[in-house]
């Protein structure tokens, strides 16, 4: 939504106050000054305490207030993000809405910075294949209430971010909702090509016989059992003075049945989100030009359907790889490692000062983690420090995982130098542990696996149902802080 930090709330009827608020003897003590008396009224009225999860809403003449309770503890992210989401709820209704947010004592600069992209992300729906709207779209105002000028200062920069972020993240979650049966590895292309032409990318789409060209075997071996062709999608941004390159890969897969190991029916639905690498880095592409970022930035993603025919891969089928190596297909289910594995190879053609994959590559990071967080592996500490530290900034948390060449007992072959899968113990380790076989020697590589929060089947935990846009405001915050200006 149209977002702006003010002092005040904007003058106007119908707009909706929400007010975040942690327990207290007073919970409206430090709200900005301009609406402390009235706030302090509303919480009086409603008997507000401010307890975890409490919710009340009153009216005053100047319409309603929405106030949602932190609890006494110091607010955590994912706190702060459950609350922001209830009270987006009751306040983002059918028609134009203007909504202000208001945050009490105890909650800081740091955290009103986190909380922006997602803010800016709450009037996000995906109704396009309803028929009868029965509730028309939200397009909603925001304005989050800051103390003064000074901290409306320090933090425009981060609202034009989140801004930014959100709306690329949007385009991103709108191919994640989208059904496969409307968006296969040509129309995903399609939407990049389009979307690169808006923003002024160089976008370049590699078919079949290209790809043959470039020797991409995992990916060609993941399309075989789909008569939908493979598609390899190039983006490009290139700033004047660029300060470095990242490239940035995402795992595209446009439906996955598991393919000959196919998957249990329960679910498998939700697998047409097994794009959201590939859309998040193009999203984070698109931000990063519109943000005019000081960095060259390319992403990269194959992109296929991993189907089940007569012409699939097969448990046991060997395949050669781009950089020589050979894989032993032990699962086929396992195909995001396949796809990926010679796109990180391909990435040296660009010099990349730093190389991050994004990926929906293990249901094992949902065991591990669950959904507050994404699973972050990289042999490099600096990196995992500055893409950990980033996240936190923007409220898209990641939690580290060993990468340790111990693990690659795990991936041993009879016949081949690996197999693609590594048994029950470590899951998301045994794929990152996989890719880094393949990633470029001396480059920072880190492999967030975000199969957990990518998307979620329904509305949870502080995250909206379906395509989530994680990942974006990451990416954006953390080529601000790599390649600062
Ligand atoms: N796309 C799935 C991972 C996934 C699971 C994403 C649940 C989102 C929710 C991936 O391709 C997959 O199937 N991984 C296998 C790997 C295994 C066969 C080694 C898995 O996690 O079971
Ligand atoms: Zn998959
Ligand atoms: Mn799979």
């Amino acid at each position: 939504m149209l977002l702006d930090l003010t002092t005040s709330i904007p003058r106007g009827a119908s707009t909706r106050r929400v007010a975040l608020l942690r327990e207290a003897a007073n919970p409206s003590a430090n709200a900005p000054a301009s609406v402390r008396a009235a706030l302090a009224r509303a919480v009086r009225a409603a008997g507000f305490r401010g307890r975890a999860k409490e919710l009340a809403l009153v009216s005053d003449r100047d319409g309603p207030w929405i106030l949602v309770g932190l609890g006494k503890d110091p607010v955590s992210p994912g706190k702060l993000r459950r609350a922001i989401q209830r009270a987006a709820k009751e306040s983002l209704r059918p028609g134009a809405t203007k909504v202000a947010f208001v945050f009490g004592k105890g909650i800081g600069e740091e955290d009103v910075r986190r909380a922006l992209p997602q803010i800016a992300s709450l009037d996000y729906r995906f109704d396009r294949y309803r028929t009868r709207r029965t509730d028309g779209p939200v397009k909603s105002r925001g304005a989050v209430l800051v103390a003064d000028a000074d901290a409306r200062r320090r933090l425009l920069p981060a609202l034009r971010d989140a801004s930014v972020s959100a709306d690329a993240a949007a385009w991103a979650r709108d191919l994640g909702n989208t059904p496969a049966n409307d968006l296969g590895p040509d129309e995903f292309a399609s939407s990049v090509e389009a979307m690169g032409k808006k923003h002024g990318l160089a976008v370049d789409v590699f078919d079949k016989k290209r790809i043959e060209k470039e020797r991409l075997a995992g990916l060609l071996a993941v399309n075989s059992g789909s008569v939908r062709p493979p598609r390899f999608v190039v983006g490009e941004y290139r700033p004047a003075r660029p300060l470095g390159t990242a490239v940035l890969v995402g795992k595209g897969i446009t439906f996955d049945s598991g393919g000959i190991s196919i998957k249990p029916s329960l679910a498998m639905g939700e697998m047409k989100y097994d794009m959201m690498g590939a859309a998040t880095v193009f999203a984070a592409l698109q931000a990063a030009a519109r943000l005019k970022l000081p960095v060259r930035v390319v992403a990269l993603a194959p992109v296929t359907e991993n189907l089940p025919s007569g012409s699939a891969c097969r448990p046991g089928d060997i395949l050669r790889m781009r950089n020589g190596k050979t894989v032993e297909v032990d699962n086929t289910d396992a195909e995001g490692r396949l796809v990926l594995a010679d796109v990180l190879d391909y990435a040296q053609n660009f010099e990349p000062d730093v190389l991050i994959d994004f990926a929906t590559l293990t249901g094992a990071v949902l065991v591990a983690l669950g959904i507050e967080c994404a699973g972050l592996l990289t042999p490099d500490d600096r990196l995992a420090a500055d893409l950990a530290a980033a996240g936190d900034a923007v409220g898209e948390r990641l939690w580290r995982l060993p990468v340790w060449d111990e693990y690659l007992e795990n991936l041993k072959s009879e016949f081949a130098d690996m197999r693609n899968t590594g048994g029950r113990n470590a899951g998301t380790i045994n794929g990152a542990i996989f890719l880094k076989q393949f990633a470029p020697k001396g480059v920072p590589w880190a492999h967030i696996d975000f199969a957990g929060v990518a998307h979620t089947e329904k509305d949870q935990a502080g995250w909206p149902a379906g395509a989530t846009g994680f990942g974006v405001a990451l990416t954006v915050e953390f080529l601000r802080r790599r390649f600062p200006a």
